[in-house]
């Protein structure tokens, strides 16, 4: 007992000094939304205000356009085009930064490490029920005025000139039957994947391995993505709707296009799957797999690892002493991709 209260006291005292700690040394990072989404809405904006408090950084939610309308519509190049160029204005963001995608989020994400020549140097990549090998089927958007023209694209011939423009989920829905159509139409992961053999740039994958660290985290339940699996890069073989790949049999992972493999053998890939749907993500798990990546700093390994590695232990321990409990629910819920 005594023990115990001791440690407590400890951590009464430590723990302020070591969230200022982290406070001054932790890189910011951005939130790259959803489709359907928008940083105005609750759930977003709260998973980026907790994640903020928890890490002890500076966390941005970056919108495109108009939020719920562009990220349905705006091809996805397009969408990461002003993602690049809104972060290379953020002065808070010269020395480096992280990024946490949500869903389609993470292909934005993925084009900005990948394309955007010049911009701040991106250090861990958080990924959240990404779509990273593609995904075999869009959800139709459901009621609302503009679903109705939106599900009316999903119908039409997903690889056509028109709906390339004016569909961004019809850049990486990736029909494993149609692979010629594909690889010849679709307008953006075959690039981003470096899927196309007469078109790898080298550029991409050189880019893509300098992340300090891949997470991964796939959905238990994930019925949006099809197969879930692709949020960590697995996916179907060509010409087949089954098995299911493990990203380390396929063939974007072993002839590396993109530096996967790469990170992977480095130790530097994170493969985590939670319990919950779609983005269901509860806050033991935020805190567990998201936030020791967002309060680290990336300049000082050492330090880093000590302030997060004790900022786990306090933060347990200060519960365990104040005998606290907390709700454990899911901040997000996302009813699309
Ligand atoms: C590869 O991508 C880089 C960065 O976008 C670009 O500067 C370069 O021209 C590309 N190379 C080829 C061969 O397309």
């Amino acid at each position: 007992m005594a023990m115990q209260r001791a440690a407590a006291a400890v951590v009464v005292v430590l723990l302020p000094l070591l969230v200022a700690a982290a406070r001054t040394s932790a890189l910011p990072f951005i939130v790259l939304h959803g489709i359907g989404d928008q940083c105005a809405n609750h759930g977003v904006a709260q998973f980026t205000k907790l994640l903020a408090e928890w890490s002890g950084s500076d966390g941005h939610c970056l919108e495109i356009g108009s939020g719920t309308w562009d990220s349905w519509v705006m091809p996805l190049q397009q969408q990461a085009d002003i993602i690049c160029n809104k972060v290379k204005e953020m002065e808070q963001l010269r020395s480096g930064y992280n990024i946490v995608g949500l869903s389609q989020g993470n292909l934005i994400g993925r084009a900005v490490v990948e394309y955007c020549d010049d911009g701040p140097p991106v250090k861990n990549f958080i990924s959240l029920g990404g779509p990273h090998a593609g995904t075999a089927s869009v959800p139709l958007c459901g009621s609302g005025i503009f679903c109705i023209i939106v599900d009316a694209l999903i119908k039409l011939e997903i690889y056509s000139d028109y709906v390339q423009e004016h569909l961004a989920p019809s850049g990486y829905l990736k029909i494993p039957t149609d692979m010629a159509d594909y690889l010849k139409s679709c307008r953006f992961l075959p690039k981003l994947n470096n899927e196309i053999p007469d078109k790898r740039n080298a550029t991409y994958k050189e880019r893509f391995s300098s992340l300090e660290n891949l997470v991964l985290i796939m959905f238990q339940d994930d019925a949006v993505l099809i197969p879930r699996e692709t949020a960590w890069f697995g996916y179907y073989p060509d010409g087949a709707f089954d098995p299911v790949l493990p990203p380390q049999k396929t063939k974007l992972y072993e002839e590396d296009w993109i530096g996967l493999k790469t990170l992977d053998e480095a130790g530097r890939v994170k493969f985590i799957s939670v319990a919950g749907g779609h983005l269901g993500i509860s806050k033991g798990d935020m805190k567990k797999y998201i936030v020791p990546y967002l309060a680290d700093k990336s300049s000082d390994k050492t330090l880093q690892w000590s302030i997060s590695g004790l900022l786990g232990v306090t933060w347990h321990s200060a519960r365990e002493a104040l005998g606290l409990t907390e709700g454990d629910s899911a901040v997000l819920y996302s009813p699309a991709l």
